[in-house]
């Protein structure tokens, strides 16, 4: 198999607990130990309610954050201990898309000017090198050179996911993360950025990581889907198999939380999500997901962590009791 793109390895992240201005002793466990790996061309979703740690792990791989354990790989270099120069090198090779992308542009620049800055940062390129460039990314998310004398607030919401993306694209990354690209904007719109997200993956050979709570959209955009709760990966596979044949009780529980017509598994509802996951400042010993689990027990969930493990080829699940899950398809 072809070297992955993006391989994580145990990847920790903590944030150091604070009252007021005090330290207090211990760690908030954002992300407690992810591993995956990013095939290039892929795209690859990371899923689970708000709090799980997606943010987290997406600004820890593009280097914002420096992990607290764990190893990152990017194109068979290990990232995640690089000085702050090569860091930044490699930073334009990977890119994040922000949930709210009137954020990354200044209000005060024209789009022309925000889209040229990471060029004048970034690059050598001459001023009519950048110019190019710059208009051949409007035209390829679908605007007009003319939006490039507008500012940022003269566009919908639909119009600045596309300018979120065009800054990003006149870099000519490898991987582009996307941090929650579609919420806030109305359904029919979202369709439509999805397309042309998709459109542009196979036009500029890019690899994805996108990152959302809404299973519908990972499920129309990703070829494989991690599942997280509480900083760890609870189940990982193809699209087919999370959507199909879910093997964790949240999985399941995620799935049944949608709205009909949807994607549940015929005929099987699932065990519905109570209430809301423990604090990461305060994780239960054993199974992270016990507390709220309709198949949890004393013994092993309170006493052992479930490690991932693989049920199908491909097809990964971090629960003691993941084959006495019915599968969907048995
Ligand atoms: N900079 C930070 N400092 C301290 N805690 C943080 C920080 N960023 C996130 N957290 C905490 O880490 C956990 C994961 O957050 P986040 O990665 O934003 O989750 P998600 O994107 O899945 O909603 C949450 O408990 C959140 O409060
Ligand atoms: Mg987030």
């Amino acid at each position: 198999m072809a070297e992955a793109l993006l391989r994580l390895h145990d990847v920790k992240k903590y944030f150091p607990l604070r009252r007021g201005w005090l330290r207090r002793p211990g760690w908030l466990r954002a992300v407690d130990g992810v591993s995956f790996e990013v095939q290039t061309g892929e795209i690859f979703g990371l899923v689970g309610e708000s709090g799980c740690g997606k943010t987290t792990l997406g600004k820890t791989i593009l280097g914002l954050y420096r992990p607290t354990a764990g190893a990152i790989t990017f194109k068979g270099r290990p990232i995640h201990a690089l000085p702050p120069a090569q860091a930044r090198a490699l930073r334009r090779e990977i890119q994040y898309v922000y949930q709210d992308p009137g954020a990354s542009l200044d209000p005060w620049w024209t789009v022309g000017r925000s889209l040229h800055e990471p060029l004048v940062v970034h690059t050598r390129l001459s001023r009519r090198e950048r110019q190019a460039r710059v208009e051949e990314m409007i035209h390829a998310v679908g605007l007009e050179s003319a939006h490039l004398r507008r500012y940022p607030h003269e566009f919908s919401g639909g119009q600045q996911r596309r300018l979120g993306l065009a800054r990003v694209l006149v870099l000519n990354p490898s991987l582009v993360i996307f941090d929650e690209p579609t919420s806030g904007l109305d359904v029919s719109v979202q369709a439509t950025i999805l397309k042309l997200f998709k459109e542009l993956r196979a036009r500029f050979r890019l690899t994805y990581v996108f990152i959302s709570h809404d299973l519908s959209v990972i499920r129309l955009m990703c070829q494989r889907v991690a599942v997280m709760y509480l900083g760890v990966v609870v189940e990982l596979g193809s699209t087919a198999a999370i959507f199909d044949t879910p093997r964790h009780p949240y999985t399941r529980a995620l799935l049944a939380a949608i709205p009909r017509p949807v994607v549940a598994p015929e005929g099987d509802e699932g065990p519905l999500l109570e209430g809301e996951p423990p604090s990461a400042q305060q994780l239960p010993g054993g199974c992270r997901f016990r507390l709220r689990c309709p198949l949890a027990r004393q013994d092993p969930c309170a006493r052992l962590e479930p490690p991932l493990a693989e049920v199908a080829p491909g097809h990964w699940v971090a629960c003691h009791f993941a084959d006495t899950v019915p599968s969907a398809a048995s």
